[in-house]
């Protein structure tokens, strides 16, 4: 078996520092960094060359984290699905993936705790070793699932522009050497209007995204969906991040300014970012649990360099 990088590595090889230095995705409205696409692993997979997708995994045989069984000694059987965290991971993994390391402890930390975890390589995995070895680790946590980043454009993004991400990310099952499988698609920049033909964009890539087996299918318009609308989204999404606003909004919005309905209120996700040092986080984590959100998340900054706050959300999640 021939290691990714020795495929497709040796053009797009990229230092660590570069990676870990990438710019953020939100505020910056530039896309050139977020492109997972990689255009010798597409000629890798096109030519039908040695990358074989004998070994892609059926998707029959994949259990959802929400369906993860309480241990046999374990007499309380709840059958409401455990709420995660909906990690946006945009910083690079670093050299032997030490930037990722308060991620994977809070991970093996608490197993109970879904993980929904964003990344965000520039030109997809293949451009270092560095970012397969870091994602496989990721994954040998059961309770992880890895969504790829991409944004619509509030669902202006031309579709074979689009289409073609989907795709690279889908290929990423075919990859052998090791399992970089992604089990969904987290579409950034999501419409929120109601809007028929962005409703029909964004139904159609998720039905693209679930066509190549990447079945969580996250949107990510970061504010309250109009209602008109939110009901077509929500049955078209499996979570939808209808709160991604600053610490402040969150103490101060009441929860009908928060969120359009409460009929999907499981598929809700919530990301508070520029959260304080001291703010009570299991208190807020507690909230949202309450009100039956699905996914949540807080960061101290605001464009989710720092990864110091992901284990108060777990820790907080595991006791909530
Ligand atoms: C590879 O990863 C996918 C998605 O996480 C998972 O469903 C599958 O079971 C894994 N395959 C193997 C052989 O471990």
């Amino acid at each position: 078996m021939r290691g990714f990088s020795s495929l497709v590595g040796t053009a797009l090889a990229m230092p660590s520092t570069l990676v870990s230095a990438h710019p953020r995705p939100h505020g910056h409205g530039g896309s050139h960094w977020l492109r997972p696409y990689n255009s010798n692993w597409d000629s890798v997979q096109s030519s039908g060359g040695p990358v074989s997708s004998a070994t892609a995994t059926p998707s029959a045989s994949y259990i959802p984290l929400t369906s993860v069984a309480p241990t046999a000694s374990s007499s309380a059987v709840s059958s409401a699905s455990p709420v995660g965290v909906l990690l946006p991971l945009y910083t690079g993994p670093g050299e032997n993936g030490d930037a990722w390391k308060p991620v994977y402890n809070a991970i093996t930390s608490h197993s109970m705790v879904p993980f929904y975890v964003i990344i965000n390589p520039d030109s997809g995995p293949g451009t270092t070793e560095e970012y397969i070895q870091a994602i496989t680790k990721l994954k040998s946590s059961p309770n992880v699932q890895l969504l790829g980043y991409v944004p619509t454009t509030y669902a202006e993004k031309p579709n074979a522009e689009i289409e073609k991400v989907i795709s690279t990310y889908g290929n990423w099952a075919s990859y052998t050497a090791n399992n970089i499988t992604l089990s969904g698609m987290f579409f950034d920049e999501a419409p929120n209007t109601n809007d028929n033909a962005k409703i029909k964009y964004m139904q159609n890539i998720a039905q693209s995204a679930r066509s190549k087996n990447m079945n969580t299918v996250v949107f990510n318009p970061g504010a309250k969906l109009e209602d008109a609308a939110a009901a077509q989204y929500f049955e078209a999404a499996d979570f939808i991040v209808e709160f991604e606003k600053d610490y402040t909004e969150w103490q101060s919005e009441s929860t009908e300014e928060k969120f359009s309905t409460t009929q999907y209120r499981s598929k809700d996700a919530v990301i508070v970012k520029q959260t304080p040092e001291d703010a009570d986080i299991a208190a807020i984590v507690r909230d949202a649990s309450n009100l039956g959100i699905g996914a949540v998340y807080l960061t101290h900054d605001g464009d989710y360099m720092r990864l110091d706050s992901v284990s108060k959300v777990a820790l907080a999640l595991a006791q909530a």
